[in-house]
């Protein structure tokens, strides 16, 4: 599928690979509709961007917050192509912590809820909203949905088993989607990051930064948003890519921490 003229829903672009997605998009001729909890950060890059971007207030959990972003995006813009799922959060918790304290139940159902049924939530509604547009044409179909797991959804660390829970079974559940969704024309795929470098991680002290950097293989750095940017255009450009989650981690294996 070109990307030139189309519509996509991008959640968690207010931020990080989200915004690095956002940005490739948007230089390439896609009208992008942020889905993101970010007041501040959406309507900057709305302001910065222009015409071709708008920003929803969204919480991917709420299904009435959801329709009513697709409602809009696409009276904006008059359908949608592309949807790319970023929204989600991280959280490290030991299933036994100290003083053999347990794993709280409600972290572990928040992860769940935002990473896992907040990116289910999305694409369904997405995917129905395509289902009823035109075919683009033989090769294009109808939409694209991306994903974005994490090598943690195969090789979790210690403290990541909600986390990993989410990542993996969004690995695990896109041949699935492909399947599903092909009778509409739909293909679906799954970015898996490895160490991408994001806000998060400028919060972190220079020997633990340099000793992540380590840990990778080749290039010994930490990946940048727009590497990953640049997988998703490939993923919606590619139309033979289907039902695949496609690692990008410079050949990092993580151990157990
Ligand atoms: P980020 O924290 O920079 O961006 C996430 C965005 O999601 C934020 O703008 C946040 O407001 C939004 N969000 C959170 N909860 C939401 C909700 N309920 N509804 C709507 N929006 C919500 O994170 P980053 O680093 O860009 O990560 C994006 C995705 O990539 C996440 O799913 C993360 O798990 C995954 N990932 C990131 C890696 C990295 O190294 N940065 C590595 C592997 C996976």
């Amino acid at each position: 599928m070109k990307l030139n003229n189309r519509v996509a829903v991008i959640t968690g672009g207010a931020s990080g690979l989200g915004e690095a997605t956002l940005r490739r998009f948007v230089a390439n001729g896609v009208k992008c509709s942020i889905f993101d909890l970010n007041d501040e950060r959406g309507n900057a890059l709305v302001t910065e961007l222009g015409d071709s971007v708008i920003y929803t207030k969204t919480d991917v959990t709420n299904e009435q917050s959801v329709e009513a972003a697709i409602t809009r995006t696409v009276e904006s813009f008059g359908a949608i192509h592309i949807n790319c799922n970023y929204a989600g959060i991280g959280h490290g918790e030991k299933t036994v912590g100290k003083e053999n304290k347990p794993h709280a139940l409600e972290t572990y159902k928040r992860v769940v809820d935002i990473n896992l049924i907040g990116t289910f939530n999305v694409l369904r509604l997405c995917a129905a909203q395509m289902s009823k547009q035109d075919l683009i044409d033989e090769d294009s179909g109808r939409g694209v949905i991306l994903n974005t797991a994490s090598v943690a959804g195969q090789e979790g660390q210690i403290g990541q088993a909600a986390y990993a829970a989410t990542k993996g079974a969004l690995i695990g559940s896109t041949i699935c989607l492909a399947r599903d969704l092909a009778e509409h024309r739909i293909r679906v795929n799954t970015i898996v990051p490895g160490l991408i470098h994001t806000p998060l991680f400028d919060a972190f002290p220079e020997k633990v930064y340099q000793s992540l950097e380590s840990s990778v293989l080749n290039p010994k750095r930490l990946g940048k948003p727009d590497e990953i940017a640049h997988l998703a255009q490939y993923l919606v450009e590619n139309d033979y890519m289907n039902g695949e989650s496609v690692r990008m981690d410079g050949g990092i294996r993580m151990q157990a921490r």
